[in-house]
């Protein structure tokens, strides 16, 4: 009976033997992480210096960024926020982590976002030779220039959804209402610019709108692109914590999804290749590279699927933010409000060059990206050979650095109030002297910034522009604050916004 209590099966033994050396393993690397670390002299909480996880659990949580906050607040301009990363704080780390092709994306971060390579050659994840050949692409075809050439198809669809909001009105018998502030229409602005955005930017990369504001609902396509973007985090923190293999069985259960996205999307491009030819649009300079051999098809098709993504959530989730800004502050929406409506004599009249120099909706524009930036974490990149000097702090080559857009713009020493919405800071105005304006980049700095910009800003000048014109727009205590319930999944993942959309009196 004694004996065999005392020995154990070869089983017991390799467990024992086993669990024994994962211990050892981990006491040794916390200590390696600690003690012996290139970033080991780097401030920051012991348990973030010692292992990935607490990085890992806030990221899954969706609030990395505010606790970032709070460590900056803490620690200063960096802060070692898991074994191999540094964040920094200071306006100046802008430059110097994005702005030179010396530091390089983290390719450990893109290939999980490229779900290790499933959606094919991805800008975000190509190498730097593809990169820049679609990059120098992709800027052509998302200029000022080619924004205001795509302005008639852009107020196509929002004409289309204000027709439908119109017709809401009647259905719900408010068309006709005195303007009270209460006979409107409460709508949820998330359920409405997801359908704007997607047919425009559908319209604008695969040459046809997916009809969405017509039927008032998601295509299943867009429905798996939402998924495939809020999975983000998850794949993210899966491959950086060691267990890619559970990203190979995520594709596994959600192969069906990701090649039925890829199905429609290749239908859709080779539809549009063939038949709507020379069509000036944000695609055409990519088809004809790949048509002259300069790009791969796989190049193209990564490259719409990417678009889709990038170029809806940000633009969406910036309208609905600043929507939901402008009228928590009844101040600045009466400023904006009359200055849109004076504008223009008539709504025909509203056009992007007229909006690009109006003064007060341009700061109302930028003090929304600073508030709540709708790519809003730290986008990492990696010190190239001899390391890198970041905020004038010498970086060890490797190191993985980032900038949080959330947190810097949040920090009471760059910007005075960080939680109020003020647009005259913008202005320099006494008050907000001491702001830290260049703080505030929401669409990046360098090589890998954002090509979209000129897009993303054209499509919020024109919904704001013609919403203004025709409603009153009205917080609604349902949304009081929004803000506050977000989470971050790489992008945000907004709420439900509902705002009351008021039919003007005299219409
Ligand atoms: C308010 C709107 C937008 C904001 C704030 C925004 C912000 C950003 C930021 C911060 C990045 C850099 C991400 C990184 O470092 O990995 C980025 C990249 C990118 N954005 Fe945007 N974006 C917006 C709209 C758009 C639109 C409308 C499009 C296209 C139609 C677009 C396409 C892209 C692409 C393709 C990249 C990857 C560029 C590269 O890796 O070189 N974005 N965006």
């Amino acid at each position: 009976m004694l004996l065999s209590v005392a020995i154990e099966s070869p089983v017991e033994t390799a467990v024992h033997v086993s669990s024994a050396l994962i211990c050892i393993y981990i006491i040794s690397l916390t200590f390696y992480n600690l003690l012996f670390h290139p970033l080991s002299k780097f401030p920051g909480p012991v348990h973030y210096r010692a292992s990935i996880l607490p990085w890992a659990y806030r990221t899954l949580r969706g609030d990395l960024s505010i606790k970032l906050l709070q460590l900056h607040e803490k620690y200063g301009t960096v802060v070692r926020i898991s074994p191999s990363e540094l964040s920094f704080s200071d306006h100046a780390a802008w430059r110097d982590v994005y702005g030179s092709a010396e530091t390089a994306k983290h390719h450990k971060f893109y290939s999980a976002l490229s779900f290790g390579g499933l959606l094919p050659q991805i800008i975000i994840d190509a190498e730097n030779g593809p990169h820049k050949i679609l990059k120098g692409f992709m800027t052509d075809g998302l200029s000022d220039r080619s924004a205001r050439r795509q302005e008639k198809l852009l107020l196509s669809h929002l004409d289309a959804m204000l027709v439908q909001i119109n017709r809401e009105l009647k259905r719900e018998g408010k068309s006709n209402g005195p303007n009270t502030g209460h006979e409107g229409l409460v709508l949820d602005l998330n359920e409405w610019f997801t359908w704007l955005i997607f047919d425009m930017v559908g319209d604008l990369v695969l040459g046809e709108s997916f009809g969405c504001v017509q039927h008032r609902r998601k295509t299943p396509l867009i429905k798996v692109l939402t998924e495939v973007t809020e999975a983000g985090s998850l794949v993210v923190v899966l491959w950086h914590v060691g267990l890619k293999f559970l990203v190979t069985g995520l594709q596994y259960l959600a192969g069906g999804k990701f090649l039925q996205v890829l199905d429609e999307t290749k239908t859709r491009l080779v539809s549009r290749m063939t038949t709507k030819i020379g069509r000036d649009d944000l695609i055409e300079p990519i088809i004809r590279a790949e048509q002259e051999g300069k790009l791969s098809f796989d190049h193209l098709l990564g490259t719409t699927t990417t678009l889709l993504i990038a170029g809806t959530d940000t633009t969406k989730s910036g309208l609905l933010s600043f929507l939901y800004h402008i009228t928590s502050s009844p101040d600045c929406l009466e400023k904006l409000t009359d200055e849109i409506r004076s504008a223009f004599a008539s709504e025909a009249d509203i056009c992007l060059l007229r909006l690009e120099e109006l003064k007060y909706l341009n700061i109302c524009i930028k003090e929304f990206l600073r508030i709540h930036p709708p790519a809003p974490m730290g986008f990492p990149r990696v010190a190239g050979k001899g390391g890198r000097v970041i905020s004038g702090i010498p970086v060890p080559e490797n190191t993985v650095m980032s900038v949080d857009g959330y947190c810097i713009t949040h920090l009471e020493r760059n910007f005075h109030k960080p939680y109020e919405f003020h647009p005259e800071r913008f202005l320099g105005v006494d008050e907000f002297k001491n702001d830290t304006l260049q703080a505030s980049q929401p669409f990046s700095l360098g090589p890998h910034s954002c090509p979209g910009r000129s897009f993303g800003l054209a499509i919020m000048r024109l919904t704001i522009a013609k919403m203004i014109w025709n409603f009153d727009l009205e917080t609604c205590p349902l949304s009081r604050q929004w803000t506050l319930k977000q989470k971050i999944y790489v992008l945000w993942k907004p709420k439900p916004l509902f705002i009351r959309v008021n039919p003007l009196a005299s219409k």
